[in-house]
């Protein structure tokens, strides 16, 4: 039977935790897509040569995960518009002519899930902790929504100001280091992967002060160490990743297969436990 099926799978380093798996196979199932949905882990340096086999032996899609978001946008021979901006792809799609389209949909996942269930974007004060690729994908779709002010803030300020730097011809954005944040914000968005492991970094708390909304791009199945600091903060309102991933997720398969999946159920029902990282 699977022999009929599209094929699509989640490549990463590693890949082994990945809920992507599940995610698409609840979307598959309940939108009546015939489909198979797995796992393909590559070495660091075989992204390429891994892939390629892929759609070689009639692949249709690909989500691309750490470490390979940008080698994917580099290798895809066509990209979406918020692809190109981000320089990071997360969904492939193998098209007619077998050429490869790449696009980016974690900004639309996270400002679905941050919409929907914790801030409207439009107008507010958007503080975003971290300038890694994570970053360069959600700052393009944020600017779109015309907030107040968008602020990038980088252990490394370079870092942030480079990315203020490529992105200020869509809206108000500026880039500094962690030690130099003050208050203000109506939400503040954490993106600084030293969470996956547990580690809280040095974040000055005035940045809570104004009672900021407070989004973790990481989600983990109790509360992630930015979430948990956020609450002894005083910080009510608070939400973790997962509800991303989902949205993502939906995204891409909406890319892949024309019809677009309800969320919500499958947020409340695949949440796992663990630390993770989108997708
Ligand atoms: P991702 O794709 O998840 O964004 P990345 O590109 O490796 O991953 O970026 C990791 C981010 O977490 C960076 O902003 C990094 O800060 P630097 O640019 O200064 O390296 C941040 N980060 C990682 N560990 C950190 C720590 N212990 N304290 C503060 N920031 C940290």
């Amino acid at each position: 039977m699977s022999g009929q099926r599209d094929r699509y799978a989640v490549i990463g380093h590693p890949v082994e935790h990945s809920c992507s798996p599940q995610i698409h196979t609840v979307f598959a199932e309940q939108t009546g897509q015939a489909l198979t949905y797995e796992r393909l882990p590559a070495a660091p340096d075989a992204f390429v040569a891994t892939a390629g086999r892929f759609f070689a032996d009639g692949g249709a899609g690909l989500n691309v995960t750490l470490p390979f978001k940008a080698e994917a946008a580099a290798h895809a021979d066509a990209l979406t518009e918020r692809a190109a901006r981000a320089g990071a792809v997360n969904t492939l799609m193998r098209r007619a002519d077998g050429s490869l389209l790449g696009d980016n949909t974690d900004g639309i996942g996270l400002l679905r899930d941050l919409g929907a269930h914790l801030a409207a974007v439009e107008g507010a004060r958007i503080l975003i902790l971290g300038a890694g690729g994570a970053v360069r994908g959600v700052v393009p779709i944020l600017l779109e929504q015309a907030p107040a002010r968008l602020c990038v803030a980088n252990r490394t300020a370079a870092r942030a100001q480079a990315i203020a730097a490529d992105f200020s011809d869509l809206g108000p954005v500026t880039g500094c280091g962690l030690a130099e944040l003050e208050p203000g914000w109506d939400i503040v968005i954490n993106a600084i992967s030293a969470g996956l492991s547990g580690d809280m970094p040095d974040i000055p708390a005035v940045v809570l002060d104004n009672g900021p909304a407070a989004y973790d791009m990481i989600y983990a199945e109790t509360a992630t160490p930015f979430l948990r600091w956020a609450a002894e903060q005083g910080v009510a309102r608070r939400r973790d990743g997962f509800g991303m991933l989902v949205e993502q997720a939906a995204e891409s398969f909406h890319l892949w297969r024309g019809v677009r999946p309800r969320t919500d159920d499958v947020i409340a029902r695949l949440r796992p436990g663990g630390a993770r990282h989108a997708p």
